[in-house]
């Protein structure tokens, strides 16, 4: 399986366009060799290496595309895309935001959870992939599911299983107490399976906890994508950039006695690789010590055209 990295920033990415925090000016005016830009959080995945699934779709997803030799349509054809499927794990902009790139009359399946097809449904704008020409297919929650595109076999399985998380930041409901109206299938990781060879991998780019259930999935898992928005949990307020902590934003944090480096300490995950990363994340510097520290847990810092061959 063919795994490569199209976006490893969270939403807004990095440098984010309205934000001088320190990262994000760093990188803006020195260009600074310790700092990687980073696009939005998207991964995209081949069995075969001709017919590609995107794991969510950025409004970089065009940037993306034109970065990723194997996404261009293939010689001989006026119109086509070897984007065969797309997957997503909620209905946050930053994960769905790119689905309206991907117009053209260009035929692909979507697969998402009922809640975040709603989200789809309930928006016109998204009426543009018509019905007739992209396929929407509700993924069952703990459920393999094969990936199909217009009859076609992409050869492998997906499997989505709730995690704890929020419903999508336009759509919180403010009298509906500390949830916001969250339900299960707001915000879902996804195990994908090459059955010919037994080789799977986790994308879980939002995540609130690491509880039992998905210690439990996870243990001696090859490969991991996960959840790397903040280092701590209050880094945005004690930066100044939003009154908000991780925890309200539905994300874990790396460090800590409940974050995620923690957490997996004793998972023997093979190989594990934070995704999702804030522009605010002091682990964006190659040179901090917070980098050095999640490293030293055997930690990898995603970057965007990042490649991984399991
Ligand atoms: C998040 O991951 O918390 C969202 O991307 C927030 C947003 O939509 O800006
Ligand atoms: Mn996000
Ligand atoms: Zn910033």
């Amino acid at each position: 399986m063919l795994i490569r990295i199209l976006g490893s920033g969270a939403g807004g990415g990095f440098p984010q366009w309205n934000c001088n925090c320190r990262n994000c000016s760093e990188v803006r005016r020195t260009n600074h060799p310790s700092f990687k830009v980073l696009t939005q959080s998207s991964v995209a995945a081949s069995i075969d290496g001709t017919d590609w699934m995107l794991l969510n779709a950025t409004p970089d997803l065009r940037q993306q595309i034109m970065a990723a030799p194997a996404l261009a349509p293939a010689n001989g054809h006026l119109r086509a895309s070897p984007v065969k499927v797309v997957v997503l794990t909620n209905g946050d902009i930053d994960h769905i935001g790119g689905l309206l790139t991907l117009r053209e009359s260009q035929p692909f399946t979507i697969y998402a959870t009922e809640r975040v097809l709603d989200v789809l449904r309930s928006n016109s704008v998204f009426d543009i992939l018509a019905p007739h020409i992209v396929d929407r297919i509700p993924l069952e929650l703990d459920t393999p599911t094969k990936l199909m595109d217009h009859g076609k076999d992409l050869g492998c399985t997906v499997e989505a299983f709730d995690v704890k998380g929020k419903i999508a930041l336009y759509l919180e409901d403010q009298s509906a107490g500390p949830t916001f109206g969250t339900q299960v299938g707001d915000t879902i990781g996804l195990k994908v399976s090459d059955p010919k060879t037994g080789t799977a991998f986790f994308y879980i780019p939002g995540c609130a906890d690491v509880d039992e259930p998905l210690r439990q999935r996870l243990k001696g898992a090859p490969l991991v994508f996960f959840d790397g928005t903040l280092y701590t949990d209050d880094e945005m307020i004690r930066q100044g950039l939003l009154d908000k902590c991780g925890s309200r934003m539905g994300h874990i944090s790396m460090s800590g006695p409940d974050g995620s480096v923690s957490a997996f300490n004793e998972l023997g995950v093979k190989r594990k690789i934070y995704v999702h990363i804030n522009n605010s994340n002091p682990v964006l510097n190659a040179d901090s010590q917070e980098r050095g520290a999640v490293e030293a847990a055997g930690w990898e810092i995603g970057y965007d055209g990042m490649e991984v061959q399991l």
